[in-house]
């Protein structure tokens, strides 16, 4: 995996410097990317990982913040606590979780021949994964209040315009677009009055998720045909806007946003032949 490290010489002045972040999917294309703009703006990171750790240890290696790198399958409710507990037995604090491990099957099935094995397997690895590690930053910030905190989620345009062929992940992003982000940003305050929620809605994205379908070419022009860009994503951009709902001095007043990241996308182009 390609990491564009001088894309970061210059730090957005986040001011998160003295704040420590837990990035799961750490060892994925935006997740790394993630974690190289925060360490660009010095803050402290938690790099969780499921099954690949070398692209999490070679990450390690190119930035110079204290930081840990914690493995768990998101999946299971024990492997999350541990997490967690690992975490915060390497820093005293989280302030800011993003929620960003995920799936995406490139194959594409329609709801009448799905399996329930496959749906389950998607809301799983998407939303259940996404409930236990926002319900395991929620429990710390109950532990140990404070006044400011920060969750970002990563939806998908999926979520937003669903995705014929991906139902199971479209209902999964969906559920943390809008049942996640605007229902954790009226508790969180509860623990942290200046806490806040925010969701990201990246579109296609050149990450290896996405490379079967980056490697469509008729794919790839029915998708850009609705992007005022006509363009996908680079890991880079999803961070950039990651790093400034991280950040309080950027993004301080913003909660229950939800930001796509998709060049203009305007939804589906459903006939694309059509005359
Ligand atoms: N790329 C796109 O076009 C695109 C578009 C919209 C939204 N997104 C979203 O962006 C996020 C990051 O995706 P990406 O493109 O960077 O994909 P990626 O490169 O495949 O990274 C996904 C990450 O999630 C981890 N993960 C998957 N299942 C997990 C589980 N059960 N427990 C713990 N970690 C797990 C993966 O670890 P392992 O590989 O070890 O399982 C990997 O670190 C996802 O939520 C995705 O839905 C991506």
């Amino acid at each position: 995996m390609q990491c564009a490290t001088s894309l970061w010489e210059k730090t957005l002045n986040a001011e998160l410097n003295d704040k420590c972040v837990l990035i799961t999917g750490a060892s994925g294309g935006i997740g790394l990317a993630v974690a190289e703009a925060l360490a660009a703006e010095r803050a402290k990171l938690v790099l969780h990982y499921h099954t690949q750790a070398e692209p999490v240890r070679e990450l390690q290696q190119r930035i110079a913040v204290p930081n840990v790198a914690v493995p768990a399958d998101l999946r299971d409710e024990r492997q999350v606590e541990r997490m967690f507990a690992e975490a915060l037995s390497a820093f005293p604090r989280i302030d800011v979780l993003v929620v960003n491990a995920g799936i995406f099957r490139s194959e594409s099935v329609p709801l009448h021949e799905m399996t329930a094995a496959q749906w389950r397997e998607t809301l799983d690895a998407d939303l259940n994964s996404a409930f236990l590690t926002c319900r395991g930053f929620l429990r710390h910030l109950a532990d140990d209040p404070r006044e400011s905190a920060a969750i970002v989620l990563v939806g998908s345009t999926a979520g937003l315009f669903g995705e014929a062929g991906h139902a199971d992940y479209a209902a999964a992003k969906a559920a943390m677009v809008y049942g996640l982000t605007l229902s954790l940003k009226n508790e969180i305050v509860r623990l942290a009055p200046r806490g806040r929620v925010n969701c990201v809605c990246p579109g296609w994205t050149r990450t290896p998720m996405a490379a079967d379908g980056l490697s469509d070419p008729a794919l790839m022009l029915r998708v850009q045909a609705t992007m005022a860009l006509q363009k996908v994503a680079e890991p880079r951009d999803v961070a950039a806007a990651i790093v400034f709902l991280a950040s309080e001095r950027l993004s301080g007043h913003i909660s229950g946003a939800v930001l796509p990241i998709a060049g203009g996308m305007e939804g589906r182009l459903l006939h694309p032949d059509a005359p």
